[in-house]
């Protein structure tokens, strides 16, 4: 079996993890500062804080950029629940985007139509590794949680997503780019607001009251979020390359492949194609061994029961994501693609 996702750890992860419980430091230590260091620079910008999940980091980013109740904020329809959540969680109000069907990401244009004066912000995923057209979002004035959680790495004109907006997230779920099981960061070159965060993160020992979390993330975690931080360059040309072999070889396939536009650097952290019948074709492709997944299980006006996000609504009935990690082989990949091909 193929599985659609797949975690491959290495000796110098276990050395890593191993090297953390000799010391005796299980929890947030030292390890962790290292590991905000590294992911800072690494995205480019001043100030990252590590929190136990990708949603406690959009969490902490609303409440720092003073999102409440009354507020606004704008997210994409086609998207995990992790955003509504979040912003639930800070007794806020979700305004959902549509988004550009051949993108996947929602757009300054879908953002404009939905602003209104309640707006205080938007979350702007770069959807399965795809940038999306960042500073023309940024450019409508409003603060932008960037949400990397699916494009750590990934770049537009050279410039590294995550150093474009406010603030912007990270997550090392198991399956994500840096997976460590559970994880994320929170990034931003704004002092004040790092410094909000870092207060929220953890309510132990200090001076006044205010409700704080336990939103900390430990040594063991962060030793191996920072392993494969080390192959992250390594890991996103395996997935292109992987990329490479599915997109020559379904070109002439009928199917809608991913799109790449110029200056956006896809990192294919999921490689996703539109077809007709997609509940049927990962059902044949399951009996050939392998195993595909809607990318989003259901976008979010579809859970709010709301009508007109006919864009969301297409890409969703049709979309399909097909297994893409550093180490499917190419063998592997050529068998997916025979697969595809045989079945449609
Ligand atoms: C775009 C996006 N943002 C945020 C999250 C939340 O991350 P976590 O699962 O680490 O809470 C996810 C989770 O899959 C996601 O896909």
């Amino acid at each position: 079996m193929i599985p659609h996702s797949k975690v491959a750890l290495d000796e110098e992860d276990i050395a890593a993890v191993t090297k953390v419980l000799r010391s005796g430091q299980l929890a947030q230590g030292r390890v962790v500062s290292s590991l905000e260091e590294k992911s800072a620079s690494l995205i480019g910008v001043n100030h990252g804080i590590a929190v136990n999940s990708g949603s406690a980091a959009l969490h902490l980013s609303l409440l720092s950029v003073g999102v409440g109740e009354g507020s606004e904020v704008i997210v994409p329809s086609y998207v995990c629940t992790a955003l509504l959540n979040a912003i639930y969680y800070v007794r806020a109000t979700p305004v959902l985007a549509d988004i550009d069907p051949n993108t996947y990401n929602i757009t300054s244009g879908k953002i404009r139509k939905v602003i209104t004066d309640k707006t205080k912000a938007v979350i702007v995923p770069h959807m399965f590794g795809l940038p999306t057209h960042i500073d023309a979002i940024v450019s409508l004035g409003i603060p932008v949680i960037e949400d990397c959680a699916h494009s750590v790495g990934a770049t537009v004109n050279g410039r590294k997503v995550g150093s474009f907006g406010l603030v912007s997230i990270l997550s090392f779920y198991a399956t994500k780019m840096l997976g460590a099981g559970e994880g994320g960061m929170v990034l931003s070159g704004d002092r004040g607001l790092i410094e909000t965060v870092r207060d929220l993160r953890d309510y132990d020992e200090k001076e006044d009251y205010r409700v704080r979390f336990n939103y900390k993330i430990t040594d063991i975690q962060a030793a191996l979020v920072a392993t494969r931080l080390n192959r992250l360059a390594d890991s996103i040309d395996k997935r292109k390359q992987i990329a490479s072999i599915y997109s020559h070889g379904l070109k002439k396939a009928g199917v809608r492949l991913p799109e790449e536009p110029e200056g956006k650097e896809h990192i294919y952290y999921r490689y996703v194609i539109l077809l007709e019948n997609p509940a049927q074709f990962m059902q044949e492709m399951l009996k050939k061994g392998i195993e595909c997944r809607r990318p989003v299980f259901k976008p979010l006006h579809r859970y709010l029961s709301k009508p007109g996000f006919p864009a969301s609504d297409q890409v969703w009935e049709r979309a399909v994501s097909i297994p893409i990690y550093p180490s499917l082989t190419a063998e592997e990949a050529y068998r997916i693609l025979d697969a595809i091909k045989t079945i449609l």
